[in-house]
């Protein structure tokens, strides 16, 4: 087994804390990883796929199953974040909004997050409600890697033209484009390819402050 492979294994996942407010978030300074998109495209079944246990985080068939901001210690040392998603209309306006400032302030304030999943239903073609989200977190220059989920769902030909029509779409706002996974929460796919990516920013992160304390 080469180093990296043992790095990124998942040798224990607690649930922490959830609440509805950023300014209650763990206190740590241990780097997270949080998830968004739009309601039902699978954040919490992702970060139970990430981790090996289906009972972690909750899921539902329905949109609108997480409501608030949740924390998950993992192996000791890091965060996944699962939040609530956006774009579920189905509730009155003040719900909305609420659900709104949630995300919202815990993307804008939470410095501890050195990354942002972006979710994206790999079923569907561009979605402007998507489109507009990831414009605003350029704006706002937040770090963030899009995950298309569900590629279970789709023939391996959709799920690529899918993919690539959303990364086209992507070319004509961005420069450069972010890191890309294609996911499946059924089938594990992409599982590695996330934890890795987890594992080097760690890495970097850690060899960051090995430094600031030398000096
Ligand atoms: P909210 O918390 O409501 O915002 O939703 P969420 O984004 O956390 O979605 P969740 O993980 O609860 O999943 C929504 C539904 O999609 C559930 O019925 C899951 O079983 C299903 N689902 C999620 N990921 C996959 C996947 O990769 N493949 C398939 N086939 N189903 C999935
Ligand atoms: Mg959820």
């Amino acid at each position: 087994m080469q180093k990296n492979d043992r790095d990124m294994e998942i040798k224990s996942a607690v649930f922490v804390v959830s609440n509805a407010s950023v300014d209650k978030c763990p206190s740590s300074d241990m780097p997270e990883y949080a998830f968004i998109g739009r309601s039902n495209v699978g954040k919490s079944s992702l970060i139970n796929m990430l981790t090996n246990n289906k009972k972690l985080a909750k899921t539902s068939a329905t949109p609108g199953k997480t409501l608030l901001i949740n924390h998950f210690l993992i192996n000791g040392k890091w965060h996944l974040v699962d939040l609530p998603g956006y774009g579920y209309a189905r509730r009155n306006k003040k719900e909305v909004e609420k659900l709104q400032q949630i995300i919202t302030s815990y993307i804008l304030k939470r410095e501890q997050m050195v990354n942002l999943f972006v979710l994206i239903d790999s079923r569907h073609e561009p979605q402007k409600i998507d489109l507009n989200f990831i414009e605003w977190l350029g704006e706002n220059g937040v770090p963030f890697s899009i995950v298309f989920t569900k590629a279970d769902k789709s023939k391996a030909s959709q799920l690529q033209s899918n993919v690539a029509r959303f990364v086209k779409v992507l070319k004509e706002q961005w420069e450069e484009i972010p890191p890309c996974f294609i996911t499946s929460s059924e089938t594990k796919t992409g599982r590695t390819e996330i934890l890795n990516y987890i594992d080097k920013i760690n890495g970097t992160l850690s060899k960051q402050s090995q430094q600031i304390q030398k000096e």
